[in-house]
């Protein structure tokens, strides 16, 4: 094993039962019931094959999405008509809600738990870390980053995703925080900011499965992932703060993210922790995994 290879012997189930705005009331039979804001959503759910714990309570869902099996497209059926765009609080931000016909709605909540973490680094650190936010979707994790003081550079490859984001920033106050907000290919924007010199001294990345960037370039995670990784760290700034990676993609274990990190960070030393994402839900405390995750640190947790 190189010198300096991260420690890496821990493995947590991030657990979060959720907060005011954001309930996951019930789960079972292939579906997940849940509350963001004043709305209540059914959303197919293929890891919860047990029971519902509580069937009444379905009947409140606003809307239910429905699609064939591992289809990402689907329709949503409205029971109480259409819902158009709604908000709810996530930290103290205002968040911008729509349904859209990925069956997503703007938000992963099940992430609040690194979004608390970062905040809570960011603040601990007392300079202005920069932060960089591949795969950014709506942009949650880059206005708590700003907000928490750190100068935001946020990646996404879909135009539609970067406005909504600019929505989020503007209903939330957060117009006059340094935040970049950049339309490109992931990989491509790495591999440019190497050439350039840049660096960066916290990195997240949340990528899909498949992706596009915004010319048609191809992401495909597993065989993509390594590359990025070891650019990515090669990114890192000389008193870099912590590096994110989470992935939903099924067909990985945990412990995968947690070697390719550790492959790549080898020389950096420190401490990577890993393990799943995980939302329990109310009605019978059911523990829902969403995603895989590894963290790393450095060398006397950096902060
Ligand atoms: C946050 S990730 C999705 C992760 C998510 N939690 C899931 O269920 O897979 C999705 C974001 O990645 C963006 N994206 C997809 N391919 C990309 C690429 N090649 N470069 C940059 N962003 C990309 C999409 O536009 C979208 O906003």
């Amino acid at each position: 094993m190189p010198k300096d290879t991260p420690r890496a012997d821990r493995a947590e189930l991030l657990v979060t039962d959720g907060w005011e705005d954001y309930r996951l009331l019930d789960t079972g039979g292939g579906r997940k019931l849940e509350r963001f804001g004043r709305v209540v959503l059914d959303r197919p759910e293929p890891q919860a094959i047990w029971q519902k714990s509580d069937p009444g309570q379905w009947k409140q869902a606003d809307a239910a999405f429905e699609a064939k099996e591992d289809a990402e497209q689907g329709a949503w059926q409205y029971r109480k008509g259409r819902l158009g765009d709604w908000s709810m609080q996530v930290m103290d931000l205002d968040i911008r809600l729509r349904a859209t016909s990925f069956r997503h709605v703007g938000i992963f909540p099940e992430q609040i738990e690194h979004w608390r973490w970062m905040e809570a680094r960011i603040a601990a650190d007392k300079r202005p870390l920069s932060v960089l936010n591949l795969f950014g979707y709506t942009g949650v994790a880059s206005l708590i980053c700003a907000r928490a003081g750190a100068k935001v550079t946020h990646v996404d490859a879909s135009k539609k995703a970067i406005a909504w984001t600019r929505e989020n920033q503007a209903v939330s106050g957060l117009e006059d925080k340094p935040i970049r907000w950049i339309c490109d290919d992931a990989v491509k924007f790495v591999q440019r900011e190497l050439r350039r010199g840049n660096s960066y001294d916290a990195i997240l990345l949340d990528p899909p499965r498949y992706g596009r960037g915004p010319n048609n370039e191809v992401w495909h995670l597993f065989e993509m992932l390594p590359g990025l990784v070891s650019d990515c760290t090669k990114l890192l700034s000389n008193k870099p703060s912590f590096m994110i990676l989470t992935a939903y993609a099924v067909r990985l274990s945990f412990l995968t993210l947690h070697e390719v990190m550790r492959d790549h960070l080898a020389g950096h030393g420190g401490e990577i922790d890993s393990g799943e994402l995980v939302v329990r839900d109310q009605a019978g405390g059911r523990r829902l995994s969403t995603s895989l995750y590894a963290r790393w640190v450095p060398p006397g947790g950096g902060a």
